[in-house]
């Protein structure tokens, strides 16, 4: 073991992706997604390491520092991204987390590699930590990580944060190494979910699965015996003695401050305006801002604004929605279905409505720098996020902590984790089409008293719990525990 980091953040990708040119050329694009989006001021205040994959298979690089923060690559190979990540992480564990919607497959041959490619996320954490450092491990991809790192160093204190939503036990019961999950997670001290719901069925799912009872948002974990010797075939021993875990919602958040200096520069300001007269100063616009994913509810909303359309009720004249669309997990094939079905309809909509000169959608298949989508945020009147199922969602938190003029509307879907806090968006239910559609046609008419009220109050929230109260209480968690077990192992 080296002297190591005091603080060790391991998720399954870097913050930074690995990007090589046609011509061979290097360089580093930020990643996607919400997770390092919340991770990433955390880590550049903290003097820690973070450890995951670069976004390429196959690559082996040495650890190397960006943006004030020390990277510790994994190298993944082809096969192994293929069965670790787009197989069991994104074909299995991802659609029966969210609820189904995808049929989830599962695949003997995957588990083994993502248990093996978690054994190598584990080894790596246990040689850049120091002794008795703490380590946070990030989603659904490591989710056996706590425990083999426990094992491996029973030092540490060991915390895991699940950003996306954990099943239902009906649903969670499917997986065939449901227990070996809940074993996984149950080795950190600290298990952290977005809402209660999620910690209500990851509670549930440790009763069924394992017996043991949680009180309070705390379970009791017995110790079991280390050394079985002979008794190979009898059931676990335990030694009397346990452990706590804390398993409890902390809501994640954004770096609400940067959005707001942001959308305050004159220039994002101009981007702005250009971007509505680029579009032909339409009277409304719409916008709609997410990974290419089948859980955000894309075709429901385009089916709702293409019938918007259809019966009359927006006018393609003065309306327009903005898609964007971000690239994601492109070799799985549920994505490249949702990607043809999503781009056909688009399609025919613009086929059927659009006119020389203006657009009923303007749809884009790209990543935006973070300028490029405050000024967007700026531009939009409403924003809709009709998630079918999201963990969190913190596209909306971006639009409401950019709107500092106290206008705009946010549609949101109330399956997504931001429905808990931000309760005066008007909040929809995706699958009802008919709702949605007078939601959107609601957005489009609220008078300018009721926008501001209701954005004042969804800023007030954000702001009170932007990203560092939301590590700030995770790490203070831990924090505790450590002293406990200090204490404990002092006397
Ligand atoms: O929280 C959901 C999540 O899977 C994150 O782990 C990840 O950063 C983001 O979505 C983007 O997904 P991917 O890394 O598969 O592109």
């Amino acid at each position: 073991m080296s002297a190591g980091f005091e603080f060790v953040v391991v998720s399954n990708r870097l913050p930074v992706d690995q990007v090589v040119s046609e011509s061979g050329g290097q360089s580093w694009a930020r990643s996607p997604g919400g997770l390092v989006a919340a991770l990433e001021p955390v880590m550049q205040e903290q003097d820690g390491a973070w450890v995951g994959w670069p976004g390429i298979a196959g690559t082996q690089l040495e650890p190397f520092d960006v943006d004030g923060m020390h990277l510790v690559p994994i190298p993944l190979s082809k096969s192994e991204v293929a069965e670790y990540y787009e197989g069991f992480s994104n074909d299995t564990l991802w659609p029966l987390y969210h609820d189904v919607i995808a049929a989830p497959s599962f695949h003997r041959e995957w588990w083994e590699t993502y248990r093996r490619v978690n054994h190598k996320f584990a080894e790596a954490v246990a040689e850049v930590a120091s002794k008795t450092a703490t380590v946070w491990v990030h989603d659904y991809q490591l989710q056996l990580v706590p425990k083999l790192l426990r094992d491996l160093r029973p030092d540490l204190t060991i915390g895991f944060f699940d950003h996306i939503p954990f099943p239902p036990y009906g649903l969670f019961s499917q997986l065939p190494w449901r227990v070996q999950i809940i074993e996984g997670l149950l080795g950190a001290d600290v298990v952290g979910f977005q809402r209660d719901a999620d910690s209500g069925n990851f509670a549930q799912a440790v009763r069924k699965l394992k017996g043991f009872p949680s009180k309070g948002g705390q379970i009791e974990v017995p110790i079991e015996d280390p050394n079985p010797g002979v008794r190979v075939f009898e059931p676990v021993r335990y030694l009397g003695q346990s452990r706590k875990v804390i398993a409890r919602k902390f809501p994640i958040s954004i770096d609400a401050g940067a959005y707001r200096e942001l959308a305050s520069r004159p220039d994002v300001q101009a981007r702005a305006r250009q971007i509505r007269g680029d579009l032909g100063n339409p009277k409304h616009i719409i916008l709609g801002v997410d990974r290419l994913d089948y859980t955000k509810g894309i075709r429901h909303r385009l089916r709702a604004y293409g019938e918007l359309l259809a019966e009359g009720k927006v006018d393609p004249e003065d309306t327009i929605l903005v898609q964007v669309a971000s690239p994601s997990r492109e070799r799985v094939q549920s994505y490249v279905e949702l990607r043809n079905e999503v781009e056909l309809t688009v399609g025919r909509i613009n086929g059927d409505y659009s006119a020389i000169g203006h657009q009923a959608i303007s749809y884009h298949h790209h990543n935006y720098p973070r300028e490029e989508m405050v000024a967007l945020y700026l531009a939009a009147d409403v924003l809709l996020v009709t998630a079918l199922r999201d963990g969190m969602n913190l596209v909306a938190k971006e639009y409401v902590a950019s709107r500092f003029d106290n206008d705009g509307v946010l549609v949101l879907s109330e399956f997504a984790g931001a429905s808990d806090e931000l309760k005066r968006a008007l909040q929809v239910n995706p699958h009802d089409i008919d709702g949605l559609k007078q939601s959107i046609l609601r957005a489009l008419q609220m008078p300018r008293t009721e926008r501001a009220s209701r954005m004042r109050s969804m800023r007030r929230h954000v702001f009170e719990n932007d990203v560092r109260r939301w590590s700030g209480d995770f790490i203070a968690e831990l924090d505790q525990i450590r002293a406990e077990r200090g204490n404990a192992i002092g006397d």
